[in-house]
């Protein structure tokens, strides 16, 4: 079968200088010259960079701006009001991140919303361009922050005493970028203001690339979490402490690396240590202390709890072996996330009504749509990546599949701006149920 090239906008090669136009304008923003890949933390210059290309953005659309008291960026269609139909996505990255992770559904609304509006679009109800603060939680520890906030799925003063490397508290970060940290935390207007929620994403995995169509449609996400190490030792001479006197917090956490993959091939899922900070960080100094972040996930969510379970018990012992002590916190957890059924269905009806065939696929990766699909309905679409690699530099997504999706994103987001919004639930399925506990 051929790749899925709808034309559901009738001026394909125009939709192609767009893209490449405004995709161009983000490339060197917050990008490293030497490795390609992008740093875009929360409240840092890069990022108010983006926020103020955002806002220009939709400025230059006749869009009106707003900024939420999580400090979440809407651009709004229409007078903002409840019930609103809401697209978007995130602009920060991970550490040496790629482009399209959360930037090509920001892009692709924008777009979107052009084309409805070159094609006449009349709309019954607003639309709003949403840009999350925080996605991959890389800069404070918290993915989905700006989500997590307004769905009070985090404690406030929790999240805003939550520091950076540098020791630097969300608060005063806020602060310094000139949002006034003391409003953040639940915020039912923002919520009730959404109707239903669309996120456009580069797929993260093959799934889309082992086949023919260049757009696929969410089913769920699964459930995953991070969870906080810290060994602490004892600082020594690398060279004059005997081995029998060494209280070295390397070597648990070198056990517990190991174990992690060990019962994650048991549990069939996956574990990743990618975050290690270490004090004092000597070649020639027994470390004091190593702080270490697991990221685990896998389809089933009992086995993901039993297997962190499991992986502190052997880290107590292994930290009891080398007298060291030993904290764990779990930092987060996000439960399985089912996208809302019966918008699912509406996506891939309209879709289906303009030609396109969409798969359906899972993902085991985190977003702010899982976040939301707790309070209001929800759903994704995906963009075909070739390779699937995703949080690197080499992340991609060919020009042409990101116009699928833009295409994509167009047609559903007019069904949804223009006929009855009414979500109702299809079998197995509940408006805004998302995330199952
Ligand atoms: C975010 O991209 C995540 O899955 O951690
Ligand atoms: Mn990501
Ligand atoms: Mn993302």
């Amino acid at each position: 079968m051929a790749p899925a090239r709808s034309g559901a906008t009738a001026d394909r090669p125009l939709l192609r200088a767009s893209f490449d136009g405004v995709w161009s304008d983000l490339e060197g923003v917050g990008r490293d010259p030497r490795s390609g890949g992008y740093d875009r933390f929360s409240w840092t210059g890069v990022d108010l960079g983006l926020r103020e290309w955002f806002a220009a953005e939709a400025t230059r659309r006749g869009l009106e701006v707003e900024v939420d008291r999580n400090g979440n960026q809407w651009a709004w269609w229409g007078a903002p009001a409840d019930g609103a139909v809401v697209t978007g996505s995130h602009l920060d990255s991970v550490p040496g991140g790629g482009a399209f992770d959360g930037p090509l559904g920001v892009v692709s609304a924008l777009l979107a919303v052009d084309a409805l509006k070159a094609a006449g679009v009349v709309p019954e109800r607003p639309l709003a361009v949403v840009n999350f603060v925080e996605e991959e939680g890389a800069r404070f520890g918290l993915a989905c922050l700006g989500s997590r906030l307004m769905t009070g799925a985090v404690d406030s003063s929790h999240a805003l005493s939550l520091t950076d490397d540098d020791g630097t508290t969300l608060a005063d970060a806020m602060s310094a970028a000139g949002h006034a940290p003391e409003h953040v935390g639940l915020d039912e207007t923002a919520l009730a203001r959404i109707g239903v929620f669309v996120e456009l994403h580069v797929e993260q995995g093959r799934h889309l690339a082992l086949g023919d169509e260049s757009v696929g449609v969410a089913s769920s996400i699964h459930p995953h979490g991070r969870w906080h190490f810290c060994f602490e030792g004892e600082g020594n001479h690398a060279g004059t402490t005997r081995l029998d006197d060494r209280h070295d917090p390397m070597l648990p956490f070198a056990e517990v690396v190991g174990a992690a993959r060990r019962l994650a091939v048991e549990a069939q899922a996956v574990t990743t240590f990618g975050r290690v900070r270490v004090d004092p960080n000597g070649t020639n100094a027994i470390p004091s202390r190593v702080d270490a972040w697991l990221d685990a996930r896998g389809a089933d969510q009992g086995g993901v709890v039993r297997l962190v379970d499991d992986l502190q018990r052997i880290a107590e012992e292994a930290a009891a072996g080398h007298g060291v002590g030993l904290t764990v916190t779990r930092d987060s957890f996000t439960p399985v996330v089912d996208f809302d059924a019966s918008l699912s269905d509406r996506l891939r009806s309209s879709l289906g009504a303009a030609s396109i065939s969409a798969p359906t696929l899972p993902t085991a990766a985190g977003h702010d749509a899982g976040i939301l699909a707790s309070r209001v309905p929800t759903a994704m679409l995906f963009v075909r990546n070739p390779t699937g690699i995703s949080h690197s530099p080499v992340e991609h997504a060919e020009t042409d599949d990101c116009v699928d999706g833009v295409e994509a994103l167009t047609v559903v987001l007019r069904d949804l701006l223009v006929a009855p919004l009414e979500v109702v639930p299809a079998a197995g399925g509940q408006p805004g149920a998302g995330a199952r506990r």
